[in-house]
């Protein structure tokens, strides 16, 4: 045996063909800690670092947008003391970044219902995308009390209302309703759709990220839990993603 041979070799992604946006289902924090004999906060603790780790690599390599499902809809679900738990993290991180990403190029945005979370958490964001706004650099979407199917339930609200102000007119609703106008309604708005969409821990699922956006993403499944995640895989992930015959339905 080697006497690197657990180290696998650095993956050289130097002019191979970057996605614009891509997008990360944060998934496996759980089971990683669960393999270890940990609570499953312990899983949430390191994928938070491995989140922090993965958006500066993103940024350093110049992907223009990068967005991240760090809790869905759904995840109210756990039992409080998780959920609670995962606040604390979300708290730290955006106290973080709000001093670290002052002098910083990222651009940080949240994507769903903020108005869920905990007061202070909720001006956290508003503070992290303000301090944030006039940066130029990679936009940071952080997916948190995001669902696809939720956005889109806004979305329609909003365009529901603009028929009944008035602006839009009902002998205009075929015209104005198009899918520029749902996509200019979302949380994403004026953003490109995602190119790749990396889901580690091995499942095969959307998990209600990204519904309208991903219809022509490149989908690449990793066994790799989360906490685990290295610049490597995403690398690799990289790799697989320029060797990809995207054809949007034509040939
Ligand atoms: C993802 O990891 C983090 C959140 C959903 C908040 P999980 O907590 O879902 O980890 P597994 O899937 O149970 O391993
Ligand atoms: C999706 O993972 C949500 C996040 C990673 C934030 P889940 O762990 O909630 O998804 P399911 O329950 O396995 O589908
Ligand atoms: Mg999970």
């Amino acid at each position: 045996m080697s006497l690197f041979s657990s180290k696998s070799p650095e993956i050289d992604i130097t002019d191979i063909q970057l996605p614009v946006h891509i997008g990360i289902i944060m998934d496996g924090n759980g089971r990683w800690a669960k393999k270890r004999g940990l609570p499953r906060t312990a899983g949430h603790k390191v994928g938070a670092e491995t989140f922090r780790k993965i958006s500066r690599y993103c940024s350093d390599i110049g992907i223009k947008y990068l967005t991240v499902y760090a809790f869905s809809t759904e995840n109210w679900r756990r039992p409080l003391e998780e959920v609670n738990t995962i606040m604390v993290y979300f708290r730290d991180y955006l106290n973080e970044a709000l001093r670290d990403f002052a002098d910083d190029t990222i651009r940080v945005k949240f994507l769903g219902d903020i108005s869920q979370f905990p007061k202070d958490i909720q001006e956290l964001m508003i503070e992290n995308e303000k301090m944030s706004a006039v940066h130029e650099g990679m936009v940071l979407n952080i997916a948190m009390n995001y669902g696809g199917r939720a956005e889109l339930v806004t979305a329609m609200r909003k365009i529901a209302k603009m028929a009944a102000n008035g602006e839009i007119k009902a002998d205009d609703i075929d015209n104005a309703v198009t899918e520029k106008l749902i996509s200019d309604n979302l949380y994403t708005a004026g953003q490109p759709d995602p190119d790749l969409i990396i889901r580690p821990s091995g499942e095969y699922r959307t998990s209600n990220f990204l519904l309208w956006q991903s219809a022509y993403a490149e989908y690449y499944i990793d066994d790799v839990l989360w906490p685990d995640y290295t610049k490597n895989d995403l690398n690799r992930a990289l790799i697989e993603y320029s060797k990809r015959n995207r054809r949007f339905g034509g040939v």
